[in-house]
């Protein structure tokens, strides 16, 4: 038997270990040298599995990844349509602060005509007990009552325009935009003791929404009357004034109220910021939203005595 020459040559099956259990728990530097090793080696087996480890490794992490990038992606959707939400409220409030204030300013405006009407009934009764009362007395009667209701009626509508806007951006002059807010708040002011001048003689256009504008400038005037009323102040003067420097357009309203409290100046133009019991810290957030609108930027700084705050758009686009 030990004479067979082809003994030796048999082929000898050995069961080889499993190497994938040897590989496991290697981590990815050794899974390398691992390979490199194995490349040599007469075992092709072991480059596969060793591949093979490789290649689960890289479907697991690309798991991981993936569910890390849903997650992300979710708490992204999640976070912006938080901020939506808010923009939203931000608005809604924003409408109803700026409402009450002009129901404020209609309820003023209205005063006095209504006033002067039912002065004019009493005085009827009057006159026509004592017999005053004829066709030409009647006339007069019927055209002053009718001034009244004319003062009502414009005023009415000049409220509706507010809230109806007409939402096409167009070409619109700054002094006319702002003497229709003048108009609208004048017996409210006037009651307050309040001076608004603009200081221009010429006008200048804006291109952009009107009412937008329009409950900017309200915004801030209105600021400058809880200012003048918060601190008692006797002088009471608002100033405005628009004109064009280095391409830019600058709207500046200032006023004598004695200025932004300091701890609030950095933050008046965030969402909810004020200093007021009643205060809602939207009137400024929305009209810093509204020159953004506009191209432009909205900023304040103190004067002397007051506040002063400044609109600036690109005279380009706006002419
Ligand atoms: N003209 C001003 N003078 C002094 N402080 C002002 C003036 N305008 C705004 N502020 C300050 O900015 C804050 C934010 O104003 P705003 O956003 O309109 O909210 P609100 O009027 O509801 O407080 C006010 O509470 C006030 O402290
Ligand atoms: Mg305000």
């Amino acid at each position: 038997m030990n004479s067979n020459p082809f003994a030796q040559s048999t082929p000898i099956i050995k069961r080889r270990e499993n190497p994938m259990g040897k590989y496991e728990h290697l981590d990815t530097q050794d899974l390398l040298q691992a390979v490199k090793q194995s490349a040599h080696s007469p075992h092709r087996g072991d480059l596969d599995m060793l591949l093979k480890l490789f290649l689960d490794r890289y479907n697991d992490r690309q798991k991981e990844l993936d569910n890390l990038n849903q997650d992300l992606a979710d708490r992204i959707e999640i976070e912006v349509n938080l901020s939506k939400t808010n923009q939203k409220r931000y608005e809604q409030q924003a409408k109803m602060a700026a409402m009450g204030e002009m129901m404020d300013a209609v309820a003023h405006q209205w005063k006095q005509p209504l006033n002067a009407l039912s002065m004019m009934g009493e005085l009827l009764l009057d006159d026509y007990e004592n017999d005053l009362v004829d066709k030409a007395y009647i006339e007069n009667l019927l055209q002053d009552s009718q001034i009244q209701i004319d003062h009502m009626v414009n005023t009415l509508n000049e409220f509706r325009n507010f809230f109806r806007p007409k939402q096409e951006k167009e070409n619109f002059g700054i002094k006319r935009c702002i003497q229709s807010v003048m108009l609208l708040v004048k017996d409210e002011f006037i009651k307050n003791n309040i001076n608004i001048s603009i200081q221009n003689e010429d006008e200048l256009l804006l291109y952009g929404i009107e009412n937008e504008f329009k409950h900017l400038v309200l915004n801030i005037i209105n600021n400058a009357k809880d200012a003048f009323n918060e601190r008692n102040i006797k002088e009471r003067n608002i100033f405005i004034d628009f004109y064009i420097k280095n391409d830019f357009i600058y709207i500046d309203i200032k006023d004598s109220a004695g200025g932004i409290s300091l701890h609030v100046i950095d933050d008046i133009f965030k969402p909810e910021v004020t200093t007021k019991e009643e205060g809602t810290g939207i009137g400024l957030y929305m009209s810093s939203q509204i020159a953004q609108k506009l191209n432009g930027t909205l900023s304040v700084k103190n004067i002397d005595n007051g506040a002063c705050f400044s609109l600036k758009v690109p005279s380009k686009i706006n002419s």
